[in-house]
């Protein structure tokens, strides 16, 4: 069942019920103000940091779900209604909510009162702006009254679940003309402070929760917008909130467009005695300094200026997401590699795994691991920023190449928390770099002088810190001469060397067991892949004698993978505290992982010897579902101590036999790699959210974005999706569907184009732009496995096209 439908021209989703199978949100903002909004206007903004700069407040885990969001109210005569349909709930004589990139629309009516709202964060601003338009289409007049609400909550979010017996005495705000500004803690430490303003006079406003709703009411029973008339309220401690009233009266016909801000205004102490101009906390003793706030209003105070950043908004998309573009012939595949895929990777990119409707923005940093990975879906579209993260995350590393698995995104520094130890993070490191080499060129980032562990005085090049990454694996090596795992490698919950038998402590972080022998057959396929990538770069460098020693590591590496990670019918998972095999025939349950038959054979490993074939086949039979590849088989149903945190989950939920979205890519790139196209493809289009949309009812979150986790095949709700869009998923899937399966990859010497597509994909167009230069591409595909290459109309050696001079374009074909 479907509850929407794609508009591709519009590279939107149009949802078509408030009441979809889970609230489906969007993102807004893609620099440093973010807004999560559903599409009933739930959600919630902050600038840079979802923690310790959250404008407004938002019940996580609530009930009913989706509590808290910029909520409009529509008065008229005796109807009270909300156009977003929460939190009134009352019957739309029409709805549509449009999430498209950046922004999102919601439309609807009733009793002949149109209302269109477009929420959106404009680019280089710190706010989000909110246009609502007001129709009467009716035959008579309309007098309707017009109410906004945001609650505020510009604190510390976790205080505001644990310590709000301190917030209930600090709110403070004041009301000025049309803004209402949320002034709490300024008078202190903060030199920041939010305000939510309107564009028209106000015929009244309330700044008190309490009063606006009724102690003892929802958000739908909302007493002021009930009864129709403000109260004036000023907020003292409590819950600060910001709602306007606005009398609007409408001819037959008549419409009136109304621009709210909701913004972010700071006036930073200045070190220095040049502060510019308005950078004064005070503008009189006592009197908070508005000018910043003032003139973002100023800003957008028009609906001619909100078209128009609506307009840069839109041609933004277009740059980013024309780097690489196909048209493929199946609408499914075009919006995931035109639209979506890529879309959910600027996201990732910007939040990590922090905050969505499955994090809470309080509990998560940006993780090493995983910014890394998010960089591979992210590095062609704003290479210069992902420059900018990977000198942040390499800052984060230790002298001994280990480092901290998380780090915070406003301070950048190391999460002590979680602390370090997760044998497979600085591998990544190598793998996002190189991939930002491949894209950009800018061999001169691996000069950059780059601390580590934060230290401003222990420095080396990003080289170096390359280097030690790739060392800290033979640094770190157990006694069949496999990579020592750690705390945990990819899979978190493969927790080998903690024996956690206490309900309150963390599976990952509690160190009663520090052995050397837990050991990781996916950190040794990772640890080939990243070193072919190393040695390539090293090659470019001239560094000669490096790259032999590396090359040499990855041989020796190979060889041991085949022997002691190898099973019979597949590649092993891991050897444990004791030295047994996981993911072995031996084992009970847990006899087959995923994530070495993906990891391994994207290195190259088995695939001369036929043991890749053995594998991938031992996936298809083992762990293949129709709702995509579960992690393990079978599904562990005890607890096992010596396990750790995948164990702990019921059988088909998350790392416990679940279906991991995320390294179902791996084995489809495996799978290229042997050439097996219709293998590859059958597990792209399983899991690729636009092939989902026709079971939105099954699969429940949103048909346009990845969900980490689909319960695998032993869970009870089989195919139900859980926490939708901050997942490496996204990253990965992009890489391998265009990177392998679509087969167009940014090496170092040129753009690869090696496609592994089925035949019913007969012609491919493809553009890819970079380095200055545009390829325009061809694909005719019969499947043969044999490719041939024209560049201009002359065939070329090989499948790399080397790359043309600054604003060349080139047209190549394909023909395979
Ligand atoms: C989850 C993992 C996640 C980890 C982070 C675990 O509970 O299952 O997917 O990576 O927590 O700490
Ligand atoms: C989610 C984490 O963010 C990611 O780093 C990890 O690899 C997967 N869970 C699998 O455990």
């Amino acid at each position: 069942m479907r509850f929407g439908h794609f508009d591709d021209d519009r590279r939107e989703y149009v949802i078509d019920t408030p009441t979809t199978p889970y609230p489906w949100i969007n993102y807004l903002g893609s620099e440093s103000f973010f807004g999560l909004i559903s599409n009933t206007a739930g959600g919630y903004c902050f600038y840079r940091d979802a923690r310790f700069r959250r404008l407004t407040r938002y019940r996580y885990n609530n009930v009913p779900v989706d509590e808290g969001g910029r909520y409009f109210y529509i008065k008229d005569g005796s109807d009270t209604w909300t156009p977003s349909f929460r939190p009134m709930k009352k019957a739309l004589d029409r709805y549509e909510c449009r999430h498209g990139m950046g922004y999102t629309k919601i439309a609807s009516s009733r009793g002949g009162v149109g209302v269109e709202s477009l929420f959106f964060v404009p680019l280089g601003h710190r706010c989000e702006v909110h246009q609502v338009t007001v129709k009467n289409e009716s035959a008579g007049p309309k007098s309707v009254k017009l109410f906004s609400f945001v609650e505020f909550c510009l604190w510390n979010a976790l205080d505001d679940q644990t310590n709000f017996q301190r917030n209930f005495n600090t709110g403070e705000v004041e009301v000025e003309g049309s803004t209402i500004y949320h002034v709490t803690e300024y008078r202190e430490r903060r030199d920041h402070y939010a305000f939510y303003h309107v564009n028209a006079p106000l015929a009244g406003f309330d700044t008190d929760r309490h009063s606006f709703l009724g102690l003892y009411n929802s958000f739908g029973e909302a007493q002021v917008p009930l009864s129709g008339e403000p109260r004036n309220t000023m907020a003292s401690g409590w819950h600060p909130i910001a709602s306007h009233c606005l009398q609007v009266d409408l001819a037959p016909g008549e419409s009136k467009t109304y621009v709210f801000v909701l913004g972010y205004a700071d006036n930073p102490v200045a070190q220095s005695s040049s502060r510019p101009m308005g950078a004064e906390k005070w503008s009189a003793p006592g009197v908070v300094n508005k000018a910043p706030a003032k003139a973002l209003i100023e800003a957008f105070s028009t609906p001619a200026q909100v078209a128009e950043a609506m307009g840069q908004l839109k041609a933004n998309w277009d740059r980013l997401l024309g780097q690489y573009t196909i048209r493929s012939g199946d609408p499914k595949l075009d919006r995931m590699v035109n639209i979506w895929n890529q879309y959910q990777c600027m996201v990732t990119f910007n939040m990590s795994r922090s905050a969505s409707y499955f994090e809470s923005g309080i509990g998560r940093g940006m993780g090493f691991r995983d910014s890394n990975q998010d960089l591979l879906g992210f590095v062609h579209m704003v290479p210069e920023r992902a420059r900018e993260r990977i000198i942040d995350i390499a800052s984060t590393q230790f002298e001994d190449g280990g480092a901290y698995h998380q780090y915070q995104p406003l301070t950048k520094r190391g999460n002590n928390d979680v602390g370090s130890g997760f044998n497979d993070d600085p591998l990544w490191l190598i793998l996002g770099v190189g991939a930002y080499l491949r894209e950009t060129g800018d061999f001169a980032i691996l000069d950059a002088s780059v601390p580590f562990n934060n230290d401003e005085n222990n420095k080396a090049s990003l080289l170096e810190h390359l280097d030690r990454s790739f060392n800290h694996v033979p640094n770190n090596i157990g006694p069949n001469g496999l990579p020592l795992i750690g705390r945990a490698d990819w899979n978190d919950c493969l927790n080998l060397n903690c024996f956690s038998e206490t309900p309150d402590e963390s599976f990952q972080t509690t160190g009663n067991r520090t052995g050397r022998t837990a050991e990781s057959t996916f950190i040794a396929g990772l640890f080939v892949v990243a070193g072919k990538e190393y040695a390539s770069i090293l090659d470019k460098l001239g560094k000669a004698d490096r790259a032999a020693e590396v090359r040499r590591w990855v041989a020796e590496m190979t060889v041991r993978t085949e022997d002691k990670g190898w099973d019979g019918q597949w590649f092993r998972r891991a050897y444990d505290f004791f030295g047994e095999p996981i993911g072995s025939q031996q084992c009970d349950e847990g006899k087959i992982f995923i994530e070495p038959q993906g990891m391994c054979i994207m290195g190259g490993i088995g695939i001369e010897s036929g043991k890749a074939k053995l594998a991938l086949d031992s996936v298809k039979e083992h762990l293949d579902t129709k709702y995509g590849i579960v992690l393990l088989w079978p599904a562990y149903t005890k607890y096992l101590v010596k396990m750790g945190e995948i164990t702990s989950y019921p059988p088909g939920y998350k790392e416990n036999a679940g279906i991991f979205c995320h390294n179902n890519p791996w084995v489809m790139i495996a799978e290229t790699e042997l050439g097996r196209a219709d293998r590859a493809w059958d597990y792209y289009s399983k899991i690729a959210p636009a092939y989902l949309e026709d079971i939105s009812d099954v699969h429940r979150v949103e048909p346009y974005v990845y969900a980490q986790m689909i319960a695998g095949k032993d869970a009870v709700n089989h195919g139900e999706a859980k926490n939708s869009w901050l997942t490496g998923t996204a990253a990965y899937n992009y890489v391998a569907v265009t990177q392998h399966i679509l087969g167009i990859r940014a090496e170092l010497d040129g753009l690869r184009i090696k496609p592994c597509l089925p035949s019913k994909f007969s012609t491919v167009q493809a553009t890819r732009k970079l380095r200055d230069a545009t390829f325009e591409i061809t694909i005719k595909n019969s499947a043969s496995g044999r490719y041939r290459l024209t560049v201009d109309g002359q065939a070329i050696d090989g499948v790399v096209v080397p790359y043309p001079a600054a604003g060349k374009t080139v047209h190549v074909v394909c023909e395979c």
